[in-house]
């Protein structure tokens, strides 16, 4: 068998032939190391191992000029705004505006690619991302055949208070677009130019958070995580103002783009402003649209839809919730114009992946009461679903509305169990017995004291067999040295192991690779984007690339990434960052 080295080298020949960037993606499907099941959208059968290295293989798109989208299905459903022109206006009546994309100011480059992303879902072979055509499409330089570019129209509660009418303010929809597995995907560009919802903005992106939204969205993909997708990430010469941690340093930085996707970019926020602006016929549509379009399981003529889809949402919402916390990511802005109403993560601005355990761990450094923080994420969340209630009032009876608010009261019980299972299995336990709760939260407790790596104790905890644990042998085990360190480690560990005994069957071998199917060995650090933004922003973006790649596998020990350091005790200057806020 192979090992992971012999198969990067292989990888590197045979890319060398192609281009580099796809390098790591390289997986043998007979490696046992190679599956993750929580990232099984990325078929890896060796049909697509080959198809890699020779493109004519399969029926991708070689050509950009026979790439169509669709604007039809949401302009029929909805009236557009009808106010003319792409200027900042109150606008009413309507859930979109039409608004062109402002082009960048070249030369353009492709900074970074989703490989997964281009053929995957947009049927598009990946050597077609080499043409300056490309870059034009996915800019919003050009648009593609039938594309009727759009900026959505919706409002917000923002940091706990009714904002208005938000809006996408530097984001545009290009189009929908149908694949050949059947599924239909809105395409937009973020960072290309102003729209009537940009408010004071520019409407522009620059590079560091584009290269943050492109790393962490592909990233959260292949941890699992419901979220939207990127494409690609587009850089420009254009020069553009930012006062990136609001001091007063006004800075010049460059414009970038992402191409992203989502099956649907509606928000919360999309149905609040037609409710708290009396627009109720029109809230009606957008439900009924949505709920036909992404809510299969759900009637049309089942009196009870609405209410029925408000509890789908509160579902997945405590699901995506408690997903976030098993993998340490904070959202940083939860505010209900970012919280989708398919429950996929979006908008990503200040978000962080947590490194020492930290209930209060806030990404945003200028969020200085907290509001976002890891550990209030789960009350968040209900917050946003209150509003979500509070704008589907007007469309529900008295007797519904005392309904939703049982339904709503369910959402902390099923984001407790459904957090109490995701760490049950990030310890690798099966069944249920009693004492599974404490032995997670005393796990979590010693964390919190020890200020040990969240994601490093639970993977080397996947790591280590049985007796070694026994043993206490932590040599190279940097997050558990650090956890053992705790006065009560052994009480724990004898308890921990004691229940890990009573699983029958269970071998040691089994136990490990459950684990190190959910425990992931790389997230995305805040110092690891940093890094690969400050060469970004000198125009070399290999370490874009890297990052990608790595990412794409997170569940699979690498070499590149060992050498990287990346799964290494973060280093002393990452203790010093502060996350880059104006984007
Ligand atoms: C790719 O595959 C096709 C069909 O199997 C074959 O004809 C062609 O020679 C291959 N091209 C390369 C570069 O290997
Ligand atoms: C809640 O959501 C989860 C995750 O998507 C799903 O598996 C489950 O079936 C849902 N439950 C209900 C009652 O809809
Ligand atoms: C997400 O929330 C932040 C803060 O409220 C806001 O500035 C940003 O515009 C939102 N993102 C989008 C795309 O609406
Ligand atoms: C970070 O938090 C501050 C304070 O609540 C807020 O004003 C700011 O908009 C947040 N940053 C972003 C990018 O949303
Ligand atoms: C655990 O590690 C963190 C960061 O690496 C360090 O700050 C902390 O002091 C360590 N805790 C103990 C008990 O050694
Ligand atoms: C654990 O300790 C025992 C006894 O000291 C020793 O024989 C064994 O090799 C150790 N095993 C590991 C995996 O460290
Ligand atoms: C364990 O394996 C034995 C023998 O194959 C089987 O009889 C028993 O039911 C299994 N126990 C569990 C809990 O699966």
């Amino acid at each position: 068998m192979w090992s992971i080295y012999t198969a990067l080298v292989f990888a590197l020949v045979a890319a060398s032939r192609f281009t580099p960037v796809y390098v790591l993606e390289f997986c043998q499907s007979t490696d046992p190391d190679c599956h993750d099941d929580t990232a099984s959208n990325s078929h890896r059968s060796p049909h697509t191992v080959k198809s890699r290295w020779n493109v004519s293989v399969s029926n991708l798109m070689q050509d950009l000029g026979q790439f169509r989208v669709s604007c039809k299905k949401l302009i029929e459903a909805f009236p557009l705004d009808e106010v003319d022109g792409n200027f900042v206006h109150a606008v009413k009546n309507c859930i979109f505006s039409e608004s062109t994309p402002t082009p960048l100011k070249g030369p353009l480059r492709l900074a970074a690619v989703s490989k997964d992303v281009i053929e995957g879902i947009l049927d598009l072979d990946v050597a077609v991302t080499q043409s300056d055509d490309f870059l034009q499409y996915a800019s919003g330089g050009r648009l593609m055949l039938g594309s009727v570019p759009l900026a959505h129209r919706y409002g917000g509660h923002q940091f706990g208070y009714w904002a208005g009418q938000l809006g996408d303010g530097r984001a545009h929809f290009l189009g929908q677009y149908s694949n050949r597995k059947g599924e239909i995907w809105e395409l937009q560009v973020k960072g290309s130019g102003k729209t009537p919802y940009s408010r004071s903005g520019d409407g522009r992106a620059v590079i560091r958070s584009s290269v943050r939204e492109f790393l962490c969205s592909e990233a959260m993909h292949f941890l699992g995580v419901p979220t939207s997708r990127a494409a690609s990430l587009i850089v420009s010469e254009e020069p553009v103002l930012r006062d990136q941690f609001y001091n007063g340093n006004v800075k010049t930085e460059r414009g970038a783009v992402v191409l992203r996707l989502a099956k649907s970019w509606f928000r919360i926020g999309s149905l609040e402003i037609l409710a708290q602006s009396g627009e109720i016929d029109l809230l009606r549509k957008l439900l009924d649209f949505v709920i036909n379009e992404h809510f299969p399981s759900i009637s049309s003529s089942d009196p009870d839809k609405y209410l029925v889809f408000y509890s789908v949402v509160v579902n997945e919402t405590a699901h995506l919730i408690a997903q976030w916390m098993s993998v340490g990511f904070a959202h940083g802005v939860c505010n209900t114009d970012n919280f989708s109403l398919l429950s996929i993560t979006i908008d990503y601005g200040p978000f962080g992946f947590m490194e020492s355990y930290n209930p209060n761990f806030v990404p945003n450094t200028s969020d200085d009461e907290g509001r976002y923080s890891i550990g209030a994420q789960a009350s968040v969340g209900l917050f946003n679903l209150e509003k979500l209630l509070g704008a589907l009032s007007p469309v529900l009876t008295q007797k519904q509305q005392k309904e939703a608010k049982v339904i709503l009261k369910g959402y902390v019980g099923i984001y407790q169990m459904r957090f109490h299972q995701m760490f049950k299995e990030k310890l690798g336990l099966l069944g249920e017995e009693e004492e599974d709760s404490y032995i997670i939260a005393f796990l979590l407790k010693m964390m919190e004291d020890t200020q040990s790596d969240f994601t490093m104790t639970f993977r080397q905890l996947s790591e280590v067999s049985v007796l070694q644990l026994y043993n206490r042998s932590f040599t190279q085990m940097w997050a558990l040295d650090n956890l053992s360190l705790h006065k009560h480690f052994s009480d724990w560990l004898k308890m921990y192991l004691l229940r890990v005994s009573r699983q029958e069957n269970d071998t040691d071998l089994d136990h490990q690779n459950r684990m190190k199917n959910v425990n992931p060995r790389y997230v995305l650090r805040n110092w690891m984007a940093e890094s690969a933004i400050r060469k970004a922003e000198m125009n070399d973006f290999s370490e874009v690339e890297l990052l990608h790649n790595i990412l794409s596998s997170p569940f699979v020990t690498q070499q590149t990434a060992e050498e990287a350091g990346y799964a290494a005790r973060p280093p002393l200057w990452a203790n010093r960052l502060k996350v880059s806020c104006s984007s």
